[in-house]
């Protein structure tokens, strides 16, 4: 997806057909009396750099964001007013009975670790495992849900490959292969310092949260597009799943891929780096549980790089394209809606990663503004994702045992500002207040949670 390019409104496709929303698998069961399971998970999910504010309050440090959008700075490591904050976010939800999954890092390294060359370092690995340690040993009585990075190939890919998100940094074809594989280490080095000093006492679990599109091969019949669309999620979510998951190791066709394109260029290292045997054996199973982040789907055609410049998309040699049926949300031009994508992305999970249990982390549709408090055609998009995890859990036995909304408020979406609305809750950004008031799809997804299952469409 290009997620962090969002095209003039006026270059999207066409709003809705419903043809273009419903699943081309076969299904024949009554959805809107099917209930979800007992212990379902429910949330809706937001990051501190987008609703917090006080960048410089505090004795906070700057971040890369803070940089970026040219502000100034934010940060909760060592600063007891941030771990006073925390604790009173954290000690309030449980006070309602809300659990607290909590992700360490959404995007906002301090801006001094990236002076020091940021995830493109390895140094950054163990300042962020020593990072980890103080929130498990600060929180984790109270936390047992942790997540260590959210999306790993946002940052690497956008943050250094491409250079349009923080820290801005454009090195095509070595950036993100590098600021991915010290983010990887990372994480499993967090997930071991948890193993070994937190799990017995705490008795919580921890993740990394992945986010992939789903893939489809442009021409169906065409065994060329069909690998590049399998190519397409192994250079997005298989880059992380297979080697935390599997085997320790990047997915083969990720080196091969990579390794030949060096070639081609007249090089005989890869610009893939390459884990010890001892790294593998580190990274190999650090994860307790699957959090996958699901906004978009795309069609994807087999494209020759034969001789060309080291980048990521001429190493994949994959093009995506939005299928010009898809209906398209209405505050992000890369967001397509197809719902059906997520339940084939989720049976993929099921049968690549041998089974395992799946929290959607974050799955969400974006509103322009100014953005409708009757959001009606948003919540049918809810609604319809919604019936396909449904499909995932009882006909395909995906163990999928949450759900949660990006996001609970209308927030800063990175580099689109505020103009792009994915809360489920509007904030009224012009008023120093900021107040907030439900969109429709709050009540509709309160009333999903009280039923635990789906409502028939609005006749
Ligand atoms: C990110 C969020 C972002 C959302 C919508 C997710 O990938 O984690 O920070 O706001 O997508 O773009």
């Amino acid at each position: 997806m290009d997620r962090m390019a969002n095209l003039p409104m006026d270059s999207v496709p066409s709003p809705v057909s419903s043809d273009a929303l419903s699943s081309p698998d076969d299904d024949n069961w009554k959805l809107e009396s099917m209930t979800f399971p007992e212990q379902f998970a429910w949330g809706s999910a937001t990051a501190a750099y987008q609703i917090e504010g006080g960048w410089d309050a505090d004795g906070k440090g700057p971040s890369v964001w803070d940089t970026f959008t040219h502000q100034g700075g934010d940060r909760v490591f060592k600063n007891q007013t941030g771990v006073y904050y925390y604790d009173k976010v954290i000690d309030g939800l449980l006070s309602i009975a809300v659990t607290p999954v909590v992700t360490l890092y959404h995007f906002d390294l301090p801006q001094h670790l990236e002076d020091q060359g940021g995830w493109r370092s390895d140094a950054t690995v163990e300042a962020f495992n020593t990072y980890a340690q103080f929130c498990f040993k600060t929180f984790g009585d109270r936390v047992k849900l942790w997540i260590t990075i959210n999306e790993p190939y946002v940052v690497a890919v956008y943050g250094y490959e491409k250079g349009v998100i923080a820290p801005g940094i454009a090195m095509p074809g070595v950036g993100a292969y590098l600021a991915a594989h010290n983010m990887i280490k990372a994480h499993a080095a967090a997930w071991h310092s948890y193993s070994r000093l937190f799990r017995e006492k705490q008795g919580g679990l921890v993740s990394i949260a992945l986010n992939s599109d789903w893939a489809e091969p442009f021409n169906p019949n065409s065994l060329a597009d069909q690998e590049a669309a399998k190519r397409h999620i192994a250079f997005c979510l298989d880059w992380f799943a297979t080697p935390i998951f599997l085997s320790g190791d990047y997915p083969a066709v990720m080196k091969s891929k990579i390794s030949a394109a060096c070639k081609r260029q007249g090089s005989l290292s890869s610009r893939l780096p390459e884990f010890t045997d001892q790294e593998k054996m580190m990274i190999k199973g650090t994860a307790d549980f699957f959090s996958l982040n699901y906004y978009t789907t795309r069609k994807i055609k087999h494209q020759d790089h034969e001789i060309s410049q080291p980048s990521m998309s001429a190493d994949k040699e994959a093009e995506q394209v939005i299928d010009p049926s898809w209906p398209v949300a209405t505050g992000s031009s890369w967001l397509a809606v197809v719902p059906w994508g997520l339940r084939r992305l989720l049976k993929y999970i099921k049968d690549t990663y041998s089974h395992p249990i799946i929290y959607i982390t974050e799955n969400g549709f974006s509103q322009c503004d100014p953005a409708p408090i009757d959001d009606a055609q948003r919540w049918e998009y809810f609604r319809l994702t919604l019936q396909e995890i449904l499909k995932a859990i009882y006909t395909d036995g995906v163990q999928v045992k949450g759900y949660f909304v990006w996001s609970l408020l209308d927030n800063f979406e990175w580099i689109c500002g505020y103009s792009s609305r994915f809360g489920l809750f509007h904030v009224d950004f012009e008023n120093s207040a900021l107040p907030r008031v439900p969109y429709k799809s709050a009540f509709e997804y309160a009333k999903i949670i009280a039923n635990k299952g789906l409502m028939k469409p609005p006749r």
